[in-house]
C-alpha cells in the first residue's frame, strides 16, 4: 500500500511518502521553495522529492491522503460559522475566516485542480491518484500515536483550529483512534497563545516560542490570573475552558486583530516590538503559559480518569511548547509521553497518510527517528564546494577535527546526512559550538543567527550521559520537552541552561545518528563532557539549509568559522 501524505496550503505544508505503513521520506515544503513556513503553498516540490527519493511516479501510488476535510469543510464547517452568534462574523477575525471560506482556499475542487497543475507531469497520464480528505485533528493524533509505538494510549491534538475544531481529545487501541471529546472555535487555546503573541509584540502563529521564553523571565502573579479567568476560565476538574468573545473578537480592534479594545482595558497597553522585554511583559509571558499549562494538564488528567491510559501522546501546534510538554511528562498520571516532533501542520502530511493507512486496517510502524529528508552524495557536495570557488579539504576524521575546533571555540555549520523533519535540527543540519564557554550564547545570537539575545539555545548530549545532566528520565530524542539540569552542572553548560534553569535536549542515539553520536563521543574525549550547543542550522526567519549550496549560502553570510560538509571542512 502505497500512502502520499500531503498537507497545505500552509502554513507549512509537508509531503510525506507511506509505504506499508512505514515512512519512505517525508520533508516540509518550504525546505525547497527556501520561504519560511511556505504559506498559501501545496506541498509540490515536497512531493516531487518523496517520490523521486522512493523512485516511483505518481502512478505507483494508491491513495493520496489529504489532511483537511476539505467537502466537508464547504458543508458542514460553513454551517457552523453560520450557525455561531450574529457578532461574531461582524468583527474582523471571523470575517477573516469567512473570506477565507467564501476564497475556498480549501475546497476540494482548487485542491484537486492545484494538485494536477503541480503534479500532473509525475503521471504518465496526468491523473491524479484518488484523494481521501480526513479530519486535520484526526490527523495530529495518528502523527503522534502511530510513530509512538504504543501500544494504546491518550492522544491529545491542539492548535488553533483545524476545519472547526481546535482541540481533541483521543483514546488510541486496537488500530483505531477514537475520539472521546473535542472543542470547536471561538473556543482555542492556539488562539489564546496567539493573541498574547500579538499583544506581546511578537507575530502571532510564529513567534509563540518566543513568548515561552519569554515566560521565564517573569514571575507569579496572582492579579493576572484573576484578569486571565475574565479571558479564558476553565474548570480545572475538567480542563473544559471557553473564551470570552468580548475579549478577542466581539468589539473595536484599534490595537490589534486578535483583541478587543475592552481586552486592552484589562491587560494595559500592548507591548511594541522594540520595546524592553522585562517588567509587566515577562510577567504577562509567564501567566499565559501558566494557564495554558494548567488547562491542557487538567484535560490530560480528565482523560486519564476517562480511559485509565498512563500513556500520552501529543500533536498540533501548540504541542511545540517543551516547558508545557515538559510539565506534563513529570506528571504522576503520566508513565510514558510521547510528543510529535513536528507537531505543528507540518506533520500532518505524516498522520494522514499513517491515518488511511490505519483505516485500511494495516499497522503503522513506528517513527524511530526524525531523519526522513533529502541527503547529497559526496559527487553533489564536491560540485557544490566547486561552485562556491572557497578553499575545502577532505577530513580523514572529522569527528575528532571538528570536535577540537570547537573546543577551541570555533561555531561550526554542520551539515551531514539525511536532512531532519520539524522545527529542530537534529544533529543533521545543525550549527554547534562549545556549551562550555560563558559568552558562546550571545556569541551565536549576534553573529551567527541574528536573533534576540535572551532566546535560549539547546544541549545534544549522547543519550548515555542524559540523566547525568538532566533532572529526567523521559525519552528525549527531539528537543520538544524541557526539563530542569541538574545543579552541579548549570556553572559548567551555561551556555544551554534558560535563565530558570531548564534546557531543551536532545538526546542522541549511536543506532540512528552515529556521526553526531560519535562527534559527541569525540568532544566528551577531550572535555569530559559529551554535550554541545546544538541550533538549527539557518538565520533567523530562513527555513533550516536543505542543500549544500543552501549550507554554503548561510556560511558565507553569517559569522560561521568552520563549514562541515559530509567528510569536507571549509573553513574562513
Ligand atoms: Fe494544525
Amino acid at each position: 500500500m502505497v500512502i502520499l501524505g500531503l498537507f497545505g496550503p500552509g502554513p507549512n505544508p509537508s509531503a510525506a511518502l507511506l509505504i506499508d505503513g512505514e515512512i519512505i521520506s517525508w520533508a516540509e515544503e518550504e525546505r525547497f521553495n527556501r520561504i519560511k513556513t511556505a504559506p498559501n503553498s501545496l506541498p509540490i516540490k515536497s512531493t516531487k522529492w518523496c517520490l523521486e527519493y522512493a523512485g516511483l511516479t505518481l502512478d505507483d501510488v494508491d491513495q493520496i491522503a489529504y489532511g483537511w476535510d476539505s467537502p466537508s469543510y464547504i458543508t458542514e464547517t460553513k454551517k457552523f460559522f453560520l450557525s455561531q452568534p450574529k457578532e461574531f462574523f461582524d468583527s474582523s477575525s471571523y470575517n477573516h475566516l469567512q473570506t477565507e471560506l467564501n476564497l475556498n482556499l480549501y475546497h476540494p475542487d482548487r485542491i484537486k485542480y492545484q494538485l494536477q497543475l503541480g503534479l500532473g507531469s509525475l503521471s504518465v497520464n496526468r491523473k491524479l491518484p484518488e484523494i481521501v480528505f480526513l479530519k486535520h485533528h484526526e490527523c495530529h493524533a495518528a502523527s503522534a500515536f502511530c510513530s509512538s509505538g504504543y501500544s494504546e494510549g491518550n492522544v491529545i491534538s491542539i492548535d488553533g483550529s483545524g476545519e472547526e475544531v481546535s482541540t481533541l481529545l483521543c483514546y488510541a487501541s486496537n488500530n483505531k483512534i477514537e475520539v472521546i471529546k473535542s472543542f470547536k472555535l471561538p473556543d482555542t487555546l492556539g488562539g489564546f497563545y496567539a493573541t498574547f503573541t500579538e499583544f506581546l509584540g511578537f507575530r502571532p502563529y510564529h513567534d509563540e516560542g518566543k513568548v515561552m521564553g519569554l515566560a521565564s523571565y517573569g514571575k507569579y502573579q496572582e492579579e493576572l490570573q484573576n484578569k486571565l479567568d475574565k479571558f479564558i476560565p476553565f474548570d480545572p476538574d475538567t480542563g473544559d475552558f471557553s473564551i470570552n468573545p468580548k475579549l478577542r473578537y466581539i468589539g473595536d480592534h484599534t490595537y490589534g486583530g486578535r483583541y478587543t479594545d475592552e481586552f486592552v482595558e484589562i491587560f494595559g497597553t500592548p507591548r511594541g516590538n522594540e520595546s524592553a522585554i522585562d517588567g509587566p511583559y515577562a510577567d504577562i509571558a509567564y501567566a499565559i503559559q501558566y494557564r495554558l499549562e494548567n488547562i491542557v494538564k487538567s484535560l490530560a488528567e480528565w482523560l486519564y480518569k476517562e480511559t485509565g491510559s498512563r500513556k500520552l501522546c501529543l500533536a498540533g501546534g501548540v504541542a511545540m511548547n517543551c516547558v508545557m510538554n515538559g510539565h506534563l511528562a513529570e506528571m504522576d498520571f503520566v508513565d510514558n509521553i510521547y510528543v510529535q516532533p513536528a507537531s505543528a501542520d507540518n506533520g500532518v502530511s505524516l498522520g494522514a497518510a499513517q491515518l488511511l493507512n490505519m483505516q485500511a486496517g494495516l499497522q503503522n510502524k513506528n517513527m524511530a527517528h526524525a531523519y526522513w529528508g533529502p541527503e547529497y552524495s559526496d559527487d553533489l557536495i564536491i560540485k557544490a564546494l566547486n561552485e562556491s570557488k572557497l578553499r575545502y579539504k577532505k577530513s580523514k576524521n572529522i569527528c575528532n577535527e571538528i570536535a577540537r575546533k570547537i573546543n577551541e571555540g570555533k561555531i561550526v555549520g554542520w551539515f551531514q546526512g539525511r536532512l531532519e523533519v520539524g522545527a529542530r535540527a537534529l544533529g543533521n543540519r545543525s550549527i554547534l559550538a562549545s556549551p562550555l564557554i560563558k559568552d558562546m550564547q550571545d556569541k551565536i545570537n549576534l553573529e551567527v543567527k541574528h536573533r534576540e539575545n535572551w532566546r535560549p539555545f539547546c544541549p545534544s548530549m549522547k543519550e548515555e550521559v542524559y540523566e547525568k545532566y538532566m533532572d529526567s528520565s523521559a525519552d528525549s530524542p527531539y528537543m520538544i520537552m524541557a526539563f530542569p539540569v541538574r545543579e552541579e552542572f548549570r556553572s559548567i553548560i551555561p551556555a544551554v541552561v534558560h535563565v530558570d534553569g531548564t534546557a531543551r535536549p536532545q538526546a542522541v542515539s549511536k543506532k540512528y545518528n552515529s556521526r553526531f553520536w560519535g562527534l559527541l563521543d569525540e568532544f566528551e574525549k577531550l572535555t569530559g563532557h559529551a554535550v554541545l550547543i546544538n541550533s538549527s542550522f539557518n538565520i533567523q526567519g530562513e527555513p533550516i539549509v536543505c542543500s549544500p549550496s543552501d549550507a554554503l549560502r548561510t556560511f558565507g553570510a553569517t559569522g560561521l568559522d568552520i563549514l562541515a560538509i559530509g567528510d569536507f571542512i571549509v573553513e574562513k
